[in-house]
């Protein structure tokens, strides 16, 4: 069995990723985050960049194949911003929710509602070697937040072709359709059709 480690603490993607694998030969081994394991800072100008700085990072503790996430979303009444910086954004609030309300008053005004969620996973294979497999999904903001599920900014994007928004899907709905997903069976069709990289 193909033993791989997904370099990321977020314990929303790591469910949703293991979802995603459970039917597959491949072992995945996570982290937690904890005093003995540091993060590297993410200081890239990119979502490849950034998911590449920590696939590297776990490949070279580990020793063993690694890859990580860099993921965001990117709102076009904030000229595409939160983006790489979706984490900080949501923390830079009091709440989560004052983040996601700001966000809500902010399309309204402008009368623009459509956004976008990026992945970008970067599989570290060697020293020499990392590849990138992307995923994108496109939406819009919706009026309210809705939904109790995932985690983010799910509460308030709702995908094309959608009624709901991510947070009111099961994990199975949302993996059916999101940016994380498409660049997940991007990667497993290479782990598993491609000659084995391992
Ligand atoms: P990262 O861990 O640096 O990739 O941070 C990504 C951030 O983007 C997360 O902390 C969330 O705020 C946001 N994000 C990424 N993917 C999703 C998603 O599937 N749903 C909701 N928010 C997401």
């Amino acid at each position: 069995m193909q033993k791989i480690l997904f370099f990321s603490s977020n314990k929303n993607k790591i469910k949703e990723i293991k979802n995603k694998l459970k039917n597959y030969n491949i072992k995945i081994i996570t982290i937690k985050k904890n005093k003995e394991v540091s993060f590297p800072t993410e200081s890239g100008l990119s979502f490849n960049e950034n998911a590449s700085i920590k696939s590297n990072f776990g490949f070279k503790i580990y020793k063993i194949p690694c890859f990580a996430d860099d993921s965001g979303i990117c709102i076009s009444a904030l000229k595409n911003m939160p983006g790489i910086a979706s984490k900080k954004f949501l923390k830079s609030f009091k709440t989560e929710s004052e983040g996601l309300q700001y966000i809500l008053d902010i399309t309204k005004k402008k009368m623009d509602f459509d956004a976008y969620f990026y992945s970008s996973i970067a599989f570290t294979i060697n020293n020499t070697k990392t590849i990138f497999f992307n995923g994108i999904v496109k939406g819009l903001i919706s009026q309210k937040p809705l939904g109790l599920g995932g985690f983010g900014y799910d509460p308030i994007f709702i995908p094309r072709g959608k009624k709901n928004t991510f947070a009111e899907m099961t994990i199975e709905e949302k993996n059916n359709i999101s940016h994380r997903s498409i660049a997940i069976n991007k990667f497993i069709n290479y782990l598993t059709k491609t000659a084995s990289p391992l």
